[in-house]
């Protein structure tokens, strides 16, 4: 079970301990000419360049490629594979520490879960089915169904499958002088009886999913009813509700075991179920991860996009997939991703296909996964039809749409055959399908605020050779990141920023969750944001430790210390205030997004709403599409807003 060290310990291994040494006995490392900061191999990809830079002063490390990143305790977990607790144990003992006392019994936990006990208790519970399901004796029936869907020991214990015997007392009982019923209600195990009095069981009588993070801690379960048994269920999973530490929105299922197959082939390939996600995985089709009954999100995205060029979404192949996919599709227009759409014949689902046919002719099909603009452009022909003029004409507004609201760069090879496709199709010229798309995009570079983009040469971040740099999250997401720059390049201005603007500002999660740090640490702490203690306050967070590194990275490149010296211009400076003018500069598109979203009314007239379409969301826009044709129509006139 995980040891539970107190924050106070936890600092004093860290100060203990020389990031440089640990990272030099297992990557040789050289000094980096003209600076304090050491480069060598990094040991997390396959590594021909020196790109693993280890930074002594801020003591972390971060690699230029795959973007591994942290602090001496990630750099442990991630190559020794371990959880936190035992990176911890792993450096105290090698600096000579003594271990504290583990730092809370079962008894004096209060109604407040700490996480690192929730994942203790998720890893008993874990391997507590485990054994009930590999050699339980009232496992029989979930192993005759195992065997029945093809899944070898191999898988089932990789996967850490489970079982949770007919029993509503299972693991109250078996708990019992281990974990208080308020910790098994508390990490979702049990339940309260509603008379109020006694508890029972979660997952009885189900096959259990243990869903991992992508440190592979068990965060949560799904559980499936099992044919056979004696428990009724009109639902067919039972899911862990959300908590502290699982996030539907943001957890894939089997990334941890997925991840080192997504970076070397740079794909990722998503599928809608857990045993989908097993089969492939199985079947030796390892770059596979599943959804937890949820549509892909953006969060989940922006996450894959961090190792994969390339996103495969599988669907099954009946109506319901078909709609699914549309809606992915949709929601994903504007992200610089190679997205593909498979759906299967038949209506099967990975796990079905799997079974009738074999692993290769699934990577074919993978590999002919038809793009993204592919498989809208057959959608939207079949609803618009090329019959008329009239449905020709909104095919290619309709597509025109779609490709200016993509990250294609104008010109682009990709670009040409979409839009050659898209015009033979329909049989329209490619000029006026070009002119379109040059109104669609002059209308949204129009909305980009100039500040950024007419102040210097190049637009903010640009300059910065780096992964974690929102490749086109436009210009409100240079600003948010270059905002985080400036923090971090000269804490101080937290107090002018903080006045000025919040989290709910930024709209890059990455970025919020970072500037929800440095506030924290100012407010609660009263602490200036400086790197050290943001590192110490990202607790390990590898998400947030690869940003640190990168932001602070682009930040000396850019040379935004510079920056933040340039003098206010005199009107600027009569007002009182020695805001750096960069500052200023900065924040101002992100003042102005706040404002327009603010006074942004579906009512207002035309002219503004123009103005503004680019930056909605297809849904807003379609939304806004509506009331205003129904106004117009209202006023006995034809119109539509682009
Ligand atoms: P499916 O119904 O396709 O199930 O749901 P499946 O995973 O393929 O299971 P088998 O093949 O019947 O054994 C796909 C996913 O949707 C979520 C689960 O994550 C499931 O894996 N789901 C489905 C739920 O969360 N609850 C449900 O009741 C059904
Ligand atoms: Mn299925």
């Amino acid at each position: 079970m995980a040891r539970g060290f107190d924050g106070e310990f936890k600092e004093l291994v860290r100060t203990s301990t020389n990031l440089v040494d640990v990272v030099s006995e297992t990557v040789s490392l050289k000094p980096l000419r003209g600076g304090s900061d050491f480069v060598g191999l990094c040991p997390f990809h396959d590594d021909r360049n020196p790109s693993l830079h280890v930074y002594p002063d801020r003591q972390s490390y971060r690699c230029w490629v795959c973007d591994a990143g942290g602090d001496c305790f990630r750099w442990v977990m991630e190559l020794e594979k371990v959880s936190f607790p035992e990176a911890i144990e792993s450096l105290a003992r090698r600096a000579g520490l003594e271990l504290p006392q583990r730092r809370q019994t079962a008894a004096e936990a209060g109604s407040e879960l700490q996480k690192g006990d929730a994942y203790a208790i998720l890893d008993w519970a874990a391997n507590l089915m485990h054994q009930a399901l590999r050699t339980g004796a009232a496992g029989g029936n979930a192993r005759t169904y195992l065997q029945k869907r093809s899944l070898q020991d191999d898988t089932v214990r990789g996967f850490r499958l489970g079982y949770h015997p007919e029993d509503w007392s299972w693991f109250q009982d078996q708990s019992r002088g281990r974990f208080s019923a308020e910790q098994l209600i508390l990490a979702g195990l049990i339940c309260r009886k509603e008379s109020g009095y006694g508890h029972y069981d979660n997952l009885v009588g189900r096959l259990v999913f243990p869903i991992s993070d992508e440190r592979g801690r068990v965060v949560a379960f799904g559980g499936r009813v099992l044919p056979g048994g004696s428990i009724e269920s009109d639902a067919k999973y039972w899911n862990s509700q959300q908590s502290g530490i699982f996030h539907k929105s943001r957890t894939l299922y089997a990334f941890d075991r997925s991840r080192e197959a997504i970076r070397k082939s740079r794909t990722a390939i998503v599928v809608e179920g857990y045993m989908d996600c097993i089969a492939c995985q199985q079947a030796g089709v390892k770059n596979v991860v599943a959804t937890l009954g949820t549509a892909l999100t953006e969060d989940h995205v922006r996450f894959l996009r961090r190792f994969a060029d390339q996103v495969v979404l599988t669907f099954d192949g009946d109506l319901a997939g078909q709609k699914a996919a549309e809606r992915s599709i949709s929601r994903f227009l504007a992200q610089d991703l190679d997205l593909r759409i498979l759906t299967l014949p038949g209506g099967l689902d990975p796990a079905d296909f799997l079974e009738q046919h074999s692993a290769e002719e699934f990577q074919e099909r993978i590999a002919a996964a038809a793009e993204a603009w592919e498989y809208k452009l057959q959608a939207v022909l079949q609803v618009c039809g090329t019959q008329t003029v009239n449905g020709r004409q909104q095919v290619l507004t309709q597509m025109m749409e779609f490709i200016a609201a993509s990250s294609l760069m104008p010109g682009s090879l990709r670009e040409d055959l979409i839009l050659r496709n898209v015009c033979q199709k329909i049989q329209l010229s490619e000029s006026a399908a070009r002119r379109i798309l040059r109104e669609l995009r002059e209308k949204s570079n129009r909305a980009v605020p100039p500040a950024v983009r007419l102040d210097r040469g190049t637009s903010p971040a640009a300059a910065a050779p780096d992964d974690a740099v929102p490749r086109n999250g436009g210009a409100f997401e240079l600003a948010e990141r270059e905002l985080l720059e400036i923090i971090l390049t000269c804490p101080e201005t937290i107090d002018l920023i903080r006045h000025r603007i919040g989290p709910d500002d930024f709209e890059n999660t990455r970025h919020r969750r970072l500037l929800e740090l440095c506030l924290d640490l100012r407010i609660e702490e009263g602490e200036l944001p400086e790197i050290h203690r943001l590192i110490i306050a990202a607790e390990s967070d590898a998400d947030l430790l690869s940003l640190i590194n990168a932001a602070a990275d682009a930040a000396a490149q850019k040379g935004i210390r510079n920056l933040l010296l340039e003098q206010p211009q005199p009107h600027e400076a009569d007002r009182g205030v020695s805001v750096p003018v960069h500052l200023l500069r900065v924040l101002k598109p992100l003042l102005e997004r706040r404002a327009r979203q603010q006074y942004l009314k579906p009512a207002q007239p035309a002219g503004q709403a123009e103005e503004s379409a680019g930056e909605l969301s297809v849904g807003q826009r379609d939304a806004l599409n509506r009331l205003y044709s129904f106004r117009l129509n209202q006023m006995g006139r034809q119109h539509k807003l682009k």
